[in-house]
């Protein structure tokens, strides 16, 4: 059984001990809070029985996947004999640089180490390591068990052969890579949201639709699409001749709306009033965490139909 090291045992770090747990591989937890790994593997075996109910473990029982999760004492514990590192300490560079550079310091030559970082580039933490050709940011969408994107972003000096092997791990863990030719801020998805989110902004901004019915457009519409393929494959069916048709066809109609796209938006100005009213209306802040578990349910509804569907009428 080859073995996982995870650093940092917060909300990432234990989703990605249950997710890797899944595939097969033993996994030492470290945090640096004394405790914080023992709560995460309650974490996950709490976590792991209703993912077996409803079929997502792949046929291993919530006990087994359990016992593959151990807290290391140590840094260097959790790395004896690892493979793969993953790293999911907070936010913050300074951090990250101090820890890769310990990483760096005590794992074996050919492990491959990598961040969870949402948003800083590998570049900024990876740079003075003796080992930097072996580091990346492997960057998921929460939680990798359930939702499988996954973004392997590579800085200037990292080896193609540990953005390989990092490929390879996540498709044995059931995610899909999103393989980075090089590092930009946001990557590719929160670059994606981004674009999407400053039009949602911008709408209910300047007055033309309410927050709510941003929503509809999305979640009645567009996601319906996208929750099975992406903007590209949707438009290579949107006209009959193909994305070369689409193009001919439209693109003239985005092209006069681009105009009026041009301006930004302080999402902390007074749009935030409006948005923050109508979603208030709409669920009280003290309900925030019941809509939580709700959303969580049907990430893994949609799991489970994505499963079947893509089993039963294809991928
Ligand atoms: N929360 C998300 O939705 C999300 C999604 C994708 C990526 N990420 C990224 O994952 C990383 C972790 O985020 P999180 O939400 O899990 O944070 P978190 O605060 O829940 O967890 C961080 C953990 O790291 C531990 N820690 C701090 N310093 C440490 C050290 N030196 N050694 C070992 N452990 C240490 C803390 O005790 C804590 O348990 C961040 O880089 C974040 O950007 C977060």
């Amino acid at each position: 059984m080859e073995k996982i090291a995870i650093i940092g045992s917060g909300l990432i770090g234990r989703a990605w001990a249950i997710s890797f747990a899944r595939a097969g591989y033993e996994i030492s937890l470290y945090d640096e809070v004394a405790g914080a790994a023992e709560r995460a593997i309650a974490f996950a075996r709490d976590m792991a029985a209703p993912l077996e109910a409803e079929g997502l473990l792949e046929g291993q029982s919530a006990d087994a996947l359990a016992a593959r999760i151990k807290p290391a004492g140590s840094l260097e514990a959790a790395l004896e004999g690892a493979i793969h590192v993953q790293e999911n300490t907070p936010e913050d560079v300074a951090v990250k640089q101090r820890v890769f550079a310990e990483m760096d310091a005590v794992a074996a030559p050919e492990t491959v180490l990598a961040s969870s970082t949402s948003a800083i580039l590998p570049s900024q933490f990876t740079g003075h390591l003796k080992g930097r050709a072996r580091c990346l940011v492997m960057h998921p969408i929460n939680p990798p068990y359930l939702v499988p994107a996954v973004e392997i972003v590579p800085a200037p000096w990292t080896d193609p052969a540990a953005t390989e092997k990092a490929r390879q791990l996540a498709i044995a863990s059931g995610q899909a890579p999103i393989m980075m030719k090089r590092e930009i801020d946001g990557f590719v998805m929160n670059r994606l949201q981004g674009a999407l989110l400053e039009e949602a902004f911008r709408l209910v901004a300047d007055g033309y639709a309410s927050v709510e019915d941003v929503d509809v457009g999305i979640r009645e519409g567009l996601a319906l699409r996208w929750s099975f393929m992406g903007p590209f494959e949707t438009i290579d069916l949107n006209a009959p001749g193909g994305v070369k048709d689409y193009c001919e066809r439209y693109q003239q109609l985005y092209s006069r709306l681009f105009g009026s796209m041009q301006h930004r938006v302080d999402w902390t100005g007074e749009v935030l009033q409006t948005v923050e009213k109508e979603r208030r209306a709409k669920l009280a802040a003290a309900d925030l965490p019941e809509r939580h578990q709700w959303r969580d349910r049907r990430l893994m509804a949609l799991a489970v139909h994505k499963r079947k569907a893509a089993k039963e009428i294809g991928t």
